[in-house]
């Protein structure tokens, strides 16, 4: 069998990871979230959420990935544990199912850097994002930006993936920067700044009971959680750094760029009076382009803008085209560039129907993050929380001087806490899919 890849440098595997958790997620899913959900309130319940349950749960995506240098399905049987494997095909279909619609989100952003330069929402934000996120052009925006990841992909995983991420998040860091300084030049914005910044105790205390579940829901899939990508990223580590130290590395360098956007979209949108939060997903993108419509050089600004989010997306797209990758290559003998070629067709297909209506694309994303995300988490912490535990304090100790007192200190979160956490968001989700289903019923009816 010939050598597994691995990646060429340490800051090349954290700026991958990196790059897999700065998605659409950050810089357009998270300011909106924090909209619709009661603003600083959100955030402090967010950071609890990434800190307290979605580092934990990196690190024991890591441990396995690392240890059995193989893609998240045979990791399992690998570690000695065949039956686990149901584990990691849950989260290769995760992987699989969400890349479907997530490519589609992608390909509206290409239409709208286009736009942004041309001027085409300028007249009519609504109008424009009616017209471009469902139908044909949708689904040549999706093809066009899967044929992107896949090429990225088919170039392997040093080659490819750590070469492009190594451009991809400096260059987002840097452009979302500069548009965060841009944005404290905007009269009017400070309200903005007081409404992400500063927590009301009693708009958090009357609502936990949905904050919590979109913060823990929004904290994994931030973070590319469940569904096989860090197991991934970690299996073609082939080295002995910390893991402790890669890992909070990468989630204080996600975190950051998630509130750099907030830094972004909140002045403009207060600044010419837009509430945020309106809710839905086409929101983001009719605020926001109706913003850069009203704003001075708003072409460049919304270019400048939905770049970020495209670098952004793809960087992330290719983590999920990896694990379905990694599974075939690990296990046939076709080239890589055959094997992303053939499953990029196959996601490109599943997501075509998502292109045809927003009901649709968001009904792709409600299955991902209600039930399919936190069940794949769920399982995988009792994995390493009570099966593996033994190898799993080990492993995290490997590369480190951490002592075994503080792995198991990370063990005994990973066994209660946090899938208690996991547990409740997962019942809460349970119970928002049923609800969605009702109503689709009845309007069905
Ligand atoms: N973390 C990415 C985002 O925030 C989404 C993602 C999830 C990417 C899982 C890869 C794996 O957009």
């Amino acid at each position: 069998m010939s050598q597994r890849e691995t990646w060429a440098t340490r800051v090349g595997f954290i700026l991958a990871a990196v790059g897999s958790a700065v998605g659409l997620g950050n810089v357009w899913q998270f300011p909106f979230q924090t909209g619709a959900n009661g603003g600083a309130a959100f955030i402090v319940v967010y950071l609890l959420a990434v800190f307290l349950i979605g580092f934990p749960a990196m690190l024991a995506e890591f441990v396995i990935g690392r240890r059995a240098e193989r893609n998240p399905i045979d990791a399992f049987a690998r570690l000695g544990h065949r039956n686990w494997r149901v584990v990691g095909i849950l989260g290769t279909l995760s992987a699989f199912w969400i890349l479907a619609f997530y490519s589609v989100v992608g390909g509206w952003v290409i239409r709208y850097i286009i736009g942004s330069v041309r001027g085409a929402y300028f007249s009519g934000s609504e109008a424009y994002f009616g017209a471009v996120s469902a139908g044909p052009e949708a689904v040549a925006f999706h093809a066009l930006f899967m044929a992107i990841t896949v090429g990225i992909v088919a170039f392997g995983i040093a080659g490819g993936i750590e070469r492009s991420t190594k451009l991809m998040v400096p260059s987002i860091v840097l452009l979302l920067g500069g548009l965060a300084i841009w944005a404290t030049t905007l009269d009017g914005g400070g309200a903005g700044y007081a409404y992400y910044l500063s927590p009301d105790v009693d708009t958090l205390v009357s609502n936990i009971g949905s904050i919590l579940p979109a913060a823990v829901g929004q904290a994994f899939f931030t973070l590319s959680l469940g569904m096989g990508a860090m197991i991934t990223y970690a299996s073609y580590l082939g080295r002995d750094d910390s893991l402790p130290i890669d890992g909070a590395t990468i989630v204080v360098l996600n975190t950051f760029v998630g509130l750099l956007a907030g830094l972004v979209v909140f002045p403009i949108l207060f600044s010419l009076g837009i509430e945020p939060g309106s809710g839905g997903l086409g929101a983001a993108f009719i605020t926001l382009a109706g913003a850069f419509a009203q704003l001075p050089a708003g072409r460049l600004l919304g270019a400048v803008f939905f770049i970020v989010l495209l670098l952004a997306a793809l960087s992330s797209a290719i983590s999920l085209l990896e694990v379905v990758t990694s599974y075939l290559a690990d296990n046939t003998s076709y080239s890589r560039p055959a094997l992303a070629t053939a499953l990029g067709g196959a996601i490109f297909a599943l997501g075509i129907p998502s292109a045809f209506g927003l009901s649709i694309l968001a009904w792709y994303n409600a299955i991902a993050y209600n039930l399919l995300l936190p069940l794949s988490v769920l399982t995988l912490l009792v994995f390493v929380g009570w099966v593996d535990t033994g190898d799993a304090v080990a492993e995290l100790r490997r590369g480190t001087g951490l002592s075994e007192s503080g792995a198991v200190a990370w063990l005994w979160f990973v066994r209660t806490i946090v899938p208690l956490g996991v547990l409740v968001t997962l019942l809460l989700g349970l119970q928002t899919l049923a609800v969605d289903a009702g109503l689709l019923a009845e309007a069905i009816v």
